[in-house]
């Protein structure tokens, strides 16, 4: 699936773009299946929004209790001062989450297959499990901002990362490699660019001197908080690299790598479906805010 270079880029820069990817059919089939389960959402008096500011999370129970289902979760800025929706239910979504790949067929057939598998692979993951799905929608003029993270801070293993192989060394089947932490795979299904809130990240972030964790989401009951592990700084604009990438794409990259978006202030959305993935082989955190019991077990690709 990925060559020596793609192997050897993946781990120097913690990220891999791979174009083309998903066809224009698989996305237009996700897109559609998307629309269809905001248009059956009901809100009621469901307003929970989506932030990743921690200490404006206005719901958790509905947050916490969507790991093994579908929920929908609005923009932070889709109400206006009334609580009313100042734009269509449809333009309203942040997100939905975060079961997608094992509840709904259409979701469950983009999620998993032979290239799939192959790719993760290639990546390290050799028994993987896909904790999370999320259809995000960075709605056109309320997108709103994510700021800078790394996503191990929600998925947290151990050990977490790899340490990185020798120069020229690549991954086969007989190979033991490293093990990974938690690895994201981004799929654009619309251009992502400046203008609608592509990804950013910090190549090389995810190693070294800057490849440390330096926050922790974790769960205690109903109760979350973010602690903060480590003082390294998020890195400063002349660090960070738009991921400027067309429909169809898919970006992979470590869970030590800082990255994070800007709100989309443009009149076009910057639709996006992501999964989590660890190996089974390491020990995932039972502090993490996503569980899974029996009722619903984890897969791989
Ligand atoms: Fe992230």
């Amino acid at each position: 699936m990925l060559s020596a270079a793609q192997q050897q880029q993946f781990q120097q820069d913690g990220y891999l773009v791979l174009p083309g990817f998903k066809s224009a059919d698989e996305v237009a089939a996700l897109r559609e299946r998307a629309q269809a389960l905001v248009e059956a959402f009901d809100p009621g008096e469901q307003k929970s929004i989506f932030t990743t500011d921690e200490t404006r999370r206005q719901d958790d129970s509905y947050f916490l209790g969507s790991g093994d289902k579908m929920r929908c979760f609005f923009e932070e800025k889709a109400f206006d001062a009334q609580g009313r929706l100042g734009q269509a239910k449809a333009l309203s979504i942040n997100k939905i989450g975060h079961a997608l790949h094992d509840l709904d067929p259409v979701f469950d057939a983009f999620s998993h297959g032979p290239e799939l598998a192959a790719l993760a692979r290639d990546l390290g993951l050799e028994q993987p499990q896909i904790w999370q799905s999320m259809y995000i929608f960075k709605q056109p003029g309320i997108g709103g901002e994510v700021r800078w993270h790394q996503d191990a801070t929600y998925f947290d293993t151990e050990p977490m990362s790899p340490p990185g192989r020798p120069e020229g060394e690549t991954r086969s089947a007989q190979h033991e490699g490293p093990i990974p932490g938690v690895t994201t795979f981004w799929f654009a299904l619309e251009d992502a660019t400046r203008d609608n809130g592509c990804l950013w990240v910090e190549p090389g972030g995810q190693q070294g001197a800057r490849g440390v964790l330096r926050e922790l989401f974790v769960r205690d009951g109903d109760q979350t908080e973010l602690l903060k592990l480590d003082a390294t700084p998020w890195p400063d604009d002349s660090l960070a690299v738009p991921v400027e990438v067309k429909a169809g794409t898919l970006v992979c990259f470590h869970g030590l790598l800082p990255h994070y978006s800007a709100p989309n202030l443009s009149p076009a959305s910057r639709h996006a479906y992501t999964l989590h993935v660890t190996d089974a082989r390491t020990r995932y955190s039972p502090r993490n805010w996503l569980q899974r019991d029996g009722a619903l077990p984890l897969r791989g690709f």
